[in-house]
């Protein structure tokens, strides 16, 4: 029988997924899987009550402001999430402070704000421990500062940075904060009151255990957001333009209520187990396997001396072989995915020195793997790690032999 798939992939997306999530997204399709919103028969009202209840609800988990969730507004992925919320703040003129350890999903729609719309633009470099200093964000302050945008948690290195003390120089200023959960919303808790945020992006493919295709954001009141796109929204088809109110304001066609219902069900499976729990299981694994590879001869570990305010993922590469090959050895001879490369961030490789190997290889830990898992991947790095020693003698051997 086939070795089962040792899945080290999931900061790229979690997977598999609890098992009340695939059942509710199949039960709630068939029985309700009409246009919410749209109609005023019982079962697309029924349909719409899921998607105004995940409003609220989704609300309370950022603890953002209760009696406004109609400002939790769905899309696709975090991606589209950000595409909305950065030009909806952002107008030509303004400043915008980023940081290195961005996804494209920031650095992409902020570059092109400063091309094509006449902003500007700083990012902050991260220090050695992959943390970004908030008095280096105090210190990129401008006049014309409007929006700071930060992610909470790296997709390349898993640290996770000091959002309260970055927002609280935010609210001093009156500079708007948004945060990409990317990588913390169901395994870090988030209070967006608590910790000065002015918006969370989403994304639900990820610790929030949902399905692939469903995000968005979640806008504290007193925050102005322009709208950017247009298109049906089910209700007041007469007016000639988008509509202001939300949810409509930010949001466009008919939703993904598959996605829905996978949030709705991640919900309870995160009530359910606590994200705590999740997040403390995750970091005993991360801590073993990067235990294992310490006592590995070549292996380069980057930014996880200490796990503290770290997620699961692990960045390493072995010296004298390219990341990418690493990937695909561990994917044939041990059945071990990993994602390899620059991981959509190529700042964070810029500033490591790791762009001109290409990256480096990413383990990325999650709910459902195991210690036995953590172990293979030892094996199959010290595994590798030989093999490299061994063709470095034996090519050394045939040059002293020339
Ligand atoms: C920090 C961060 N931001 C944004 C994204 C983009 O997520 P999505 O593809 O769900 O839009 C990712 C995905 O890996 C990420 O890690």
């Amino acid at each position: 029988m086939e070795k089962a798939l040792i899945y080290f992939d999931n900061a790229a997306t979690v997977w598999p997924k609890p098992e009340n999530v695939y059942r509710f997204m199949d039960e709630f399709y068939r029985t309700h899987g009409v246009n919410p919103g749209r109609s005023g028969y019982d079962l697309a009202m029924e349909a719409g009550s899921l998607l105004d209840r995940l409003r609220k609800r989704m609300t309370r988990f950022f603890g953002g402001d209760e009696d406004a969730s109609d400002r939790l507004v769905f899309g696709y992925n975090v991606t589209d999430a950000l595409n909305l919320i950065i030009p909806g703040l952002v107008s030509s003129g303004d400043h915008v402070i980023t940081t290195n350890l961005e996804h494209n999903s920031v650095i992409r729609p902020v570059n092109h704000m400063v091309r094509d719309h006449g902003a500007e633009a700083t990012f902050v470099p991260f220090d050695s421990a992959g943390f970004v200093d908030p008095e280096d964000i105090a210190r990129a302050m401008r006049p014309n500062t409007k929006l700071v945008i930060i992610n909470h948690g790296s997709n390349v290195l898993g640290t996770v940075q000091a959002i309260k003390e970055i927002g609280s120089i935010c609210r001093e200023r009156g500079v708007t904060f948004v945060v990409d959960t990317a990588q913390t919303a169901g395994i870090v808790p988030i209070n967006m009151k608590e910790m000065n945020i002015d918006v969370v992006a989403f994304t639900g493919h990820k610790a929030l255990m949902g399905s692939m295709g469903i995000g968005g954001l979640c806008i504290r009141k007193h925050v102005e957001v322009k709208q950017v796109r247009s298109g049906g929204t089910g209700v007041r088809s007469i007016h000639p333009f988008h509509l202001e109110e939300y949810p409509w304001r930010l949001e466009y066609g008919t939703p993904n209520m598959v996605g829905v219902a996978s949030l709705w069900a991640g919900q309870d499976w995160l009530d359910e187990n606590g994200i705590e729990n999740v997040h403390e299981r995750e970091m005993r694994l991360a801590q073993r396997l990067v235990d294992g590879f310490r006592r590995i001869e070549g292996a380069q570990l980057y930014c996880c001396d200490s796990l503290e305010n770290h997620l699961s993922t692990i960045l390493m590469n072995l010296e004298g072989v390219d990341p990418g090959d690493i990937g695909v050895m561990l994917d044939v001879d041990h059945n071990i995915a990993t994602r390899t490369g620059l991981h959509c961030a190529p700042l964070v490789h810029t500033q490591l020195g790791t762009l001109p190997r290409d990256g480096g290889v990413r383990f990325s830990i999650g709910a459902f793997n195991t210690e036995q898992e953590v172990d293979a991947a030892i094996t199959g790095i010290a595994d590798i790690a030989q093999w490299a020693h061994e063709r470095a003698a034996k090519s050394r051997c045939a040059l002293a032999n020339a």
